[in-house]
């Protein structure tokens, strides 16, 4: 009998227990729910301070719709996609040196808190889905344009411009009289008739930008050294023999076989004397495949070069730590060696990742390249 009665309570605290944790599911259902709607309005706030933040300060130099101005392209596809929230957070807080833009950070001595420019940062990433494509403007360059130069221009212009088959352009008075936009538009469309390319759909915009920069440096009287390299012959020349213009292809082989170096320094000759017997076809293969491989480095050399100028922050066995892991990666293994050396001749913007252009030389960076491919294998 008793046993039957235990039987029953048993029962009832079951159900009873049961119902309690139906009950509570449905309060943790809701609750969530409810959490939900308080961090969504918690983030919007969190936006609507970035947003006012944005309008007071920023807005002037970077247009209220992040259009640019003074200050560059905020919204944009390309910038949005490949900055995270860190980098832009770094660099409105420290701001950029040697530019316009400030540091925002109060650690820095700016008007900022962290939490203002987190705020910011949400405010700024709210754009990304609808970004345009806007490839965010580069800082114009005259090494850059004089790096162009010498591979597109001085070929009729010559070395700096002062004058081959076509007119010196590195003229004095005619720099004094004649201004950027004038140069501009001479360069984007040319004389034709005359024998000046039309540029407007060779060069994208910001290389003739650069290359304004550089007619303002010899405005000025400054020399520019062009940052030439083997790598740029070698893609002028290959640009040249797609177009079947034999005679250009020729300048720059010539102009970048005494400056190559390594074992592919001996495969300049054999393409020289096709492309003088016109066998363009098989020239076209052959410098294709030496544009791909080339820089050929030496692994050791290359050991001593990653020591100095890598290891400190891909780590000396390559392990990674403010740079990549680089033992293995894709990256390189996916990538041709003038791939690589493109990388590290640019940078990537908005890392620490910086440029090595005017810091080591072409071989250098060759020899480092052997030896991180050493690592791949
Ligand atoms: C006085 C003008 C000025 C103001 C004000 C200003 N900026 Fe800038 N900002 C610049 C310039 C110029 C650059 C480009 C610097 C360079 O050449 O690297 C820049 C660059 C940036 C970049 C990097 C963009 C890129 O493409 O890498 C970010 C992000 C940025 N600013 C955000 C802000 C924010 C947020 C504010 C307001 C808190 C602000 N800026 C206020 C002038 C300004
Ligand atoms: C195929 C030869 C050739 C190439 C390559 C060439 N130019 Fe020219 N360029 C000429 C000729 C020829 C003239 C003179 C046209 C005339 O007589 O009006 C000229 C004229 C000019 C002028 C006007 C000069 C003046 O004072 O009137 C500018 C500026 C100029 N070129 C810039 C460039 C730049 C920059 C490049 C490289 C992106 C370039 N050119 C590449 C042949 C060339
Ligand atoms: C100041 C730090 C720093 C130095 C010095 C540095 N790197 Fe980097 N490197 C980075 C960072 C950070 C990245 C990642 C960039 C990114 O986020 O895309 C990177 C990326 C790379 C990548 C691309 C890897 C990938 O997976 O996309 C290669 C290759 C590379 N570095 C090679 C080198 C070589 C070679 C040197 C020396 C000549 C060097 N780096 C020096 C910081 C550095």
């Amino acid at each position: 009998m008793q046993n039957e009665n235990y039987n029953r309570y048993v029962w009832i605290g079951l159900i009873a227990t049961l119902l309690l944790v139906i009950a509570t599911g449905f309060a943790w259902l809701s609750e969530s729910d409810r959490l939900a709607a308080a961090s969504k309005q918690a983030q919007k706030s969190h936006l609507t301070h970035g947003r006012t933040l944005y309008v007071d300060n920023c807005s002037s130099c970077h247009g209220t719709r992040g259009e640019g101005g003074a200050g560059n392209v905020l919204n944009s596809k390309q910038l949005l996609t490949t900055a995270s929230d860190e980098v832009l957070f770094a660099t409105i807080l420290a701001g950029r040196p040697n530019t316009t833009m400030p540091a925002w950070g109060q650690i820095n001595g700016g008007p900022l808190t962290n939490e203002d420019i987190r705020g910011i940062v949400s405010f700024l990433r709210a754009w990304e889905p609808t970004a345009p494509e806007i490839v965010t403007a580069m800082q114009p360059s005259a090494v850059r344009g004089a790096t162009l130069f010498a591979g597109s221009c001085a070929i009729c212009h010559g070395d700096e411009g002062k004058g081959g088959s076509a007119p010196s352009l590195n003229n004095p008075t005619r720099l004094k009289n004649m201004n950027d936009d004038w140069y501009r538009q001479t360069i984007v469309n040319g004389r034709p008739a005359k024998g000046m390319p039309i540029w407007n759909s060779v060069l994208a915009s910001n290389q003739v930008d650069d290359l304004i920069a550089l007619i303002g440096a010899w405005r000025k009287g400054e020399r520019v050294a062009p940052a030439t390299t083997v790598a740029n012959m070698l893609d002028s020349a290959l640009f040249s023999v797609n177009q079947n213009d034999s005679a250009d292809a020729l300048f720059y082989l010539r102009k970048a076989k005494p400056l190559a170096f390594g074992p592919a320094a001996a495969r300049f000759d054999p393409i020289i004397s096709q492309i003088e017997k016109d066998q363009l076809k098989q020239a076209l293969t052959d410098l294709g495949a030496l544009r791909n491989n080339w820089p050929i480095g030496d692994e050791k050399n290359g050991q001593k070069v990653y020591k100095d100028a890598c290891s400190g922050c891909h780590g000396s066995e390559g392990q990674g730590g403010v740079g990549r892991k680089l033992k293995p990666n894709e990256f390189i293994q996916k990538s041709t060696n003038a791939e690589v050396l493109r990388l590290l001749f640019a940078g990537r913007d908005g890392t620490a990742m910086r440029s090595f252009t005017g810091k080591l030389s072409e071989q250098q960076l060759a020899d480092a390249i052997a030896f991180l491919r050493a690592w791949q294998k």
